[in-house]
């Protein structure tokens, strides 16, 4: 019965995990997959997400019942709070339907259906489209394709300058039929790392404002961009807050807990009204209950004892800022090495620019390969490197590569 399906290719991340582990060669690096990684080159077990594991596994009162079909109410809650900050409006007037999911992906997952089946795009005068930045992260076409609404690219990235094609991206929001549907990554784009300036989201605003737009924000690296929590929420809060613009976030904490196996994260829908907001965390309920049930416990209790226990915030305030403190050195390092020691040809400026897990080296493909498979350093072909994965160990043969590859 299955004669006709085809082969499908591997996912382009996540096959490159599998390549390096079977590679055996000594020097090999995987700055392939965004995952945190220590100064040894291995996960990180996050100390705030110690402490709360072990007394979750000492708690005797702990069992392992379902879950309701949106979660676990005190994480759903804390998680809103977190991106919205505590003092949001929108969640004092019970505007805001907020549903746990599996991770980001999920989130995304569940927001795609939900607009799917609930934005009247015939009504709004909209295209049943997501207008989505060339580049964005692997998964999103996918998501909103199965979901049956089509991804459409919007300049973003500027090869020639590196960095933010901002009139080409800021026209792309006026042109597009009003009451579209734009992503945006909330901080620490991925793959480029390169966000807008506060000014910048200021002007991108008053865009989505004047032309009636929905903004669907994907927020996987919260803390990850500046290590501080509430700095990496500007964006989200300065549309919710300031500018009342229709909404919704994915939140992950695969990155900022390091919990990525746990598939922890949150969708939160902000309506107008609180009348509105129980028919949508209704419908978000229904969606659920045909796909997952309900979702997993554990990881959810973890992130939820660490946003109320103030000890383990701050613990966690810190872990984050670790994290984000050892990517930041690192990228002085290899700019370091490239523009001072090795005088590689080129502008290298953007590594310390960009910001949070990842740099867009500005390799071409060719590059890239070569980088991949002669120096086994192991990145995605359109020259996107996990800034995790350099450590004070390899950045010195990570940077000696890309020197040989850019004089050719
Ligand atoms: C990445 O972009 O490397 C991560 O977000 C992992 C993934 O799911 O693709």
């Amino acid at each position: 019965v299955f004669e006709s399906v085809p082969l499908a290719p591997p996912d382009a991340i996540f096959k490159l995990t599998a390549s390096y582990k079977a590679d055996t060669y000594k020097q090999k690096v995987n700055l392939g997959v965004g995952a945190y990684r220590d100064d040894d080159g291995k996960p990180w077990v996050l100390p705030s997400v110690k402490k709360a594991q072990s007394a979750l596994i000492a708690d005797e009162s702990v069992d392992h019942e379902y879950l309701s079909i949106t979660g676990l109410p005190e994480f759903t809650s804390n998680a809103a709070k977190l991106i919205l900050g505590a003092d949001s409006a929108a969640i004092s007037e019970n505007r805001v339907a907020s549903v746990q999911t599996i991770s980001g992906t999920g989130a995304n997952h569940l927001g795609a259906v939900f607009l799917s089946k609930f934005y009247e795009f015939a009504k709004l005068g909209a295209d049943r489209e997501i207008f989505i930045s060339n580049p964005t992260w692997a998964n999103h076409k996918a998501i909103f394709s199965a979901a049956g609404i089509k991804p459409v690219d919007y300049p973003y990235y500027d090869p020639k300058t590196i960095a933010l094609d901002f009139e080409g991206f800021t026209s792309t929001l006026r042109s597009a039929k009003d009451n579209s549907i734009f992503l945006l990554h909330a901080c620490a784009h991925n793959p480029t790392g390169v966000d807008p300036t506060r000014e910048q989201w200021h002007q991108i605003a008053d865009i989505f404002a004047e032309k009636g737009h929905f903004a669907f924000f994907d927020c996987a690296y919260q803390g990850f961009a500046s290590g501080d929590l509430d700095r990496d929420a500007y964006a989200v809060r300065h549309f919710v807050s300031k500018r009342s613009i229709p909404l919704l976030i994915c939140q992950s904490f695969a990155k900022n807990a390091g919990l990525y196996g746990e598939r922890v994260g949150a969708l939160h829908v902000v309506s107008s009204t609180p009348e509105q907001n129980k028919a949508v965390l209704s419908q978000l309920s229904v969606i659920q209950r045909s796909e997952i049930s309900n979702p997993p416990a554990f990881g959810a209790r973890v992130v939820s004892m660490i946003l109320t226990d103030p000890n383990l915030l701050n613990q966690w305030q810190e872990d984050v800022s670790t994290m984000a403190g050892r990517i930041i050195e690192m990228r002085k390092r290899l700019h370091s090495i490239l523009t001072e020691e090795k005088k590689t040809p080129g502008n290298w400026d953007h590594i310390l620019k960009q910001i949070g897990m990842f740099t867009f080296l500005g390799l071409n493909p060719e590059q890239c390969q070569r980088l991949l498979e002669q120096g086994h350093i192991y990145l995605t072909s359109n020259s996107r490197i996990s800034m995790a994965g350099l450590t004070t160990k390899n950045v010195e043969y990570v940077a000696e590569w890309i020197d040989k590859v850019v004089r050719g």
